[in-house]
């Protein structure tokens, strides 16, 4: 089976074709990044526009570079929501047009459920798992049951990690996106203990039983400190790598709730595994973390490869794939939703 994926949910656009046995033939990714950096975020009305231009291109040199023609595409996956609408109507509507156009299957994806099943393009990871979900929009843990079967467990009350990455990275003065920037900033601390005593931050919540999360305190606290700090590299990179290593423990101490919750509810489950996800699971210092804490809890901490961490095409035609070997294909009237939650999957396809 072999899908084409189209990803346009935000500022990357990008366009994959992808086997339902783990090849991937082609994978596209056009980063809008240096037309945002002017405005120190996305915008979403010259997203939308920038897919626009590109889209077609890429579609043609992705089928191209599987060594395909439309014709041999078993069906066309795009991301109907959630996400910018503006983007997401331009790559929806061009997935319907092939779709018709060749009489192809059309595969209605939900961003959040392709960012969850990614990792099962790498391997076969069987359900149920644990999923953390850490992107610039979203911060959750959820419990994915089978393809189309989520149940939210947590969420966060205010900004998402990436949110509080970028923002916290534009208050210190780095360019957008500002995660990548601010974890390479991070890297030039020598000492990880010194600049957290140095740069004490805490974790938002702790002790409270309630699996959920807020990130805005945080990034309030780095306002403050930057405020009475001198901004010497040294003193910037010392708060980077103390802030950084905040929300790391921030992620695996949730995380570590939510697995004892799992084998609570799931105890006949052998060799848990934790699915860490969406573009700030490329953050390394988080991943070390949380491959602590998974061993602690014996899971096994499952991260896709950075290429298919931030967003991307790939992540879109496996999940078309899925969609599909479950007959779970849309109709062409399905309409793209800024909004949508995973847990409302099964009223809609
Ligand atoms: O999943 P994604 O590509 O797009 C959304 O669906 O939001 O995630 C983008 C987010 C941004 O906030 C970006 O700063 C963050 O992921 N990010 C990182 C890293 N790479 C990307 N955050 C921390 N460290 C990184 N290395
Ligand atoms: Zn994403």
């Amino acid at each position: 089976m072999k899908i084409l994926g189209i990803e346009t949910s935000c500022d990357e656009t990008g366009v994959a074709v992808v086997t339902s046995d783990r090849q991937v033939l082609s994978h596209l990714v056009l980063s809008q990044i240096k037309t945002h950096q002017a405005t120190g975020g996305v915008v979403p009305e010259i997203a939308a526009r920038a897919h626009l231009d590109h889209l077609d291109h890429l579609i043609h040199e992705a089928v191209k570079q599987a060594g395909l023609d439309f014709s041999d595409l078993d069906g066309v996956a795009a991301t109907c929501g959630p996400g910018l609408i503006g983007g997401v109507m331009v790559g929806m509507m061009a997935g319907k047009a092939i779709a018709l156009a060749h009489n192809k299957p059309f595969l209605a994806v939900n961003h959040l459920e392709a960012h969850a099943l990614t990792p099962r393009l790498i391997e076969d990871i069987p359900f149920p798992y644990l999923v953390l979900l850490v992107s610039g929009g979203h911060t959750q843990i959820l419990v994915a049951e089978d393809v189309g079967q989520y149940h939210l467990w947590a969420s966060t009350r205010d900004d998402a990690v990436g949110e509080c990455f970028d923002k916290s990275a534009k208050m210190m003065g780095l360019p957008y996106p500002g995660g990548p920037h601010l974890e390479k900033l991070a890297s030039h601390c020598a000492d990880l203990k010194k600049a957290k005593h140095q740069f004490p931050f805490s974790i938002p919540m702790k002790g409270s039983k309630e699996i959920e999360f807020s990130f805005s305190g945080l990034k309030t606290a780095m306002r403050q400190v930057l405020d009475k700090t001198d901004h010497t590299p040294e003193n910037l990179a010392a708060l980077a790598a103390s802030f950084q290593s905040t929300l790391a423990e921030t992620l695996s101490y949730r995380a570590a709730q939510a697995m004892e919750k799992f084998c609570n509810a799931y105890p006949h489950k052998k060799d848990p595994a934790l699915i860490v996800c969406g573009g700030v699971s490329a953050n390394k210092a988080i991943r070390t973390e949380l491959n602590n804490c998974a061993s602690k809890h014996g899971f096994t901490l499952k991260c896709p490869p950075l290429e298919y961490a931030t967003d991307n095409g790939a992540m879109i035609a496996w999940a078309g794939v899925e969609l599909l070997q479950q007959g779970r294909t849309a109709p062409l009237s399905i309409k793209a939703r800024p909004r949508w939650p995973l847990e409302e999957l099964k009223e809609l396809v």
